[in-house]
């Protein structure tokens, strides 16, 4: 697949894509990353991409000749998915991501200042994302919070694929905590199950504890989920039913 960046400030994002799993996936060639600097596109002697905002107040929009202008360039036919990046955009989440990632092109937008001109929202833009409930600076961040999730869901992007499917949210739970050597560190021992050996134990112990941890720290996520009589007993064994029943549905 390939992401095309529009930013003020790609040199935010041109560094982490030489690095660990997005170099790793750009290598393979799964994905090509793009960066773009707005002003390439800018037609006035000063590069400006910006100016005042009709009706007054402070701060500044970008305009759209430029914006335009670079979606013409990059995708010639508009077959490109286009995503600006926004706090107003819906919430970035796992799903939203593989389902990105099953596109062929994807274009995002940053914004910088008080954000874009609304007719780029209203003509160009397919998808308006936001990654939390804050408000940043500018979207190269977001923009690239963004092609991380991506990649590292495309196929071949890990090494060992299990590792993706037990992160959090890849089914709806959090993940398990993990453990690596030495055994028993400044008096605290890895639970005994780990170094069993006994492969079905470490499961059912790594999906309780997925469970468990889900149900103390985002509850309303099991509300999703169809939870089995054994599930609800290793919930209520640790007094977390309750919690579970009454936490809010997203
Ligand atoms: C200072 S913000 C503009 C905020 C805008 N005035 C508003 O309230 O919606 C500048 C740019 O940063 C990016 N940005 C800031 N917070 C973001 C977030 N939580 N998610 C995605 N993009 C964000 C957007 O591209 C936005 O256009």
């Amino acid at each position: 697949m390939k992401i095309d960046v529009l930013a003020l400030f790609p040199e935010i994002i041109a560094p982490a894509l030489q690095t660990g799993i997005l170099k790793r996936v750009q290598d393979a060639n799964r994905l090509t990353v793009n960066t773009y600097n707005l002003r390439e596109w800018a037609t006035d002697k000063h590069k400006s991409v910006d100016d005042y905002a009709y009706g007054g107040g402070a701060g500044m929009i970008l305009k759209p000749e430029p914006i335009f202008a670079a979606a013409g360039t990059l995708d010639p036919d508009g077959s490109a998915h286009v995503i600006y990046l926004t706090p107003q955009g819906m919430l970035l989440t796992q799903p939203i991501t593989e389902a990105l990632s099953l596109e062929t092109h994807l274009i995002l937008m940053c914004g910088r200042y008080k954000g874009v001109d609304e007719r780029v929202r209203r003509k160009l833009v397919t998808t308006e994302i936001s990654i939390g409930d804050y408000v940043l600076s500018g979207g190269e961040i977001p923009a690239l919070v963004l092609i991380d999730a991506i990649a590292r869901v495309l196929p071949g992007a890990l090494g060992d694929y299990d590792s993706a499917r037990a992160d959090s949210f890849t089914h709806e739970l959090l993940d398990h905590p993990h453990y690596t050597r030495p055994a028993e560190f400044a008096g605290m021992n890895v639970p005994e199950v780990l170094l069993s050996g006994h492969h079905e134990n470490i499961e059912e112990w790594r999906y309780a504890e997925s469970l468990k941890r889900t149900a103390k720290r985002r509850p309303e996520l099991l509300q999703k989920l169809e939870l089995t009589e054994e599930d609800i007993a290793i919930l209520e064994a640790e007094g977390l039913a309750e919690a579970v029943k009454n936490s809010e549905r997203n």
